[in-house]
């Protein structure tokens, strides 16, 4: 008899142990030149508030420290997504590119992050528009980014820093990553 399970989770072309790993992507979207910045991830159709638009859990990246991270980033390869104080999910060579990689940040973000590796959507979104996060969410390094989101209220400098901001921790409230949650509770304590 099919297995429905192991047939979800066999789809891609990467394989880990027995299995065939890949991240979750929406059907909804696709990767498209970006007015924000290179390739960005569209809407291809509407997507509905709370639906999953990617899940990393299974992609195939790999976790690596905050060095080797810097070490990419330097070489403009700048494709992870902080889980934890020294811990990134990062696509570390072209085999492991995926549509999500291309996630780009915006100040008015239309997704959020459930969990630490899941994107969901924060409203309705029509297609067309870009899906963007808002790195508030996941990054806490030592980080800095002149941003081109270009909505009304861009911060203009995007840093590791934000996700101590009142307005953003009540903007983004239930849509930080675990690992920023945790450490917002901590200050409020
Ligand atoms: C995960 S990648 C996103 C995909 C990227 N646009 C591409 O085509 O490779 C993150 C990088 O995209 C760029 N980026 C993302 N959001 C941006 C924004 N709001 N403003 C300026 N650059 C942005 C920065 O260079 C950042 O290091
Ligand atoms: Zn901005």
């Amino acid at each position: 008899m099919r297995n429905p399970d192991l047939d979800s989770r066999v789809r891609g072309n990467d394989r880990r142990g027995s299995y065939i790993m890949s991240t979750y992507t929406s059907p909804k979207v696709e990767v498209r030149e970006s007015g924000i910045e290179g390739h960005g991830v569209f809407a291809k159709e509407k997507i509905l508030k709370g639906d999953v638009v990617f899940d990393f859990s299974k992609g195939k990246g790999k976790m690596i420290s905050g060095a080797e991270m810097d070490k990419l980033c330097a070489e403009g390869r700048d494709y992870g997504i902080q889980v934890g104080e020294d811990l990134f999910f990062a696509a570390t060579e072209n085999s492991e590119m995926e549509a999500g990689d291309y996630l780009n940040h915006s100040c008015d973000a239309n997704l959020g992050i459930r969990d630490s590796l899941k994107m969901i959507a924060m409203r309705d979104i029509e297609p067309g528009e870009e899906t963007a996060f808002d790195y508030a969410m996941s990054e806490t390094s030592d980080y800095k980014m002149d941003c081109k989101c270009g909505k009304p209220n861009c911060r203009g400098i995007i840093t590791g820093e934000d996700w101590k901001r009142k307005d953003l921790q009540e903007r983004y409230n239930g849509y930080f990553s675990d690992y920023v949650a945790k450490k917002i509770s901590n200050t409020h304590e």
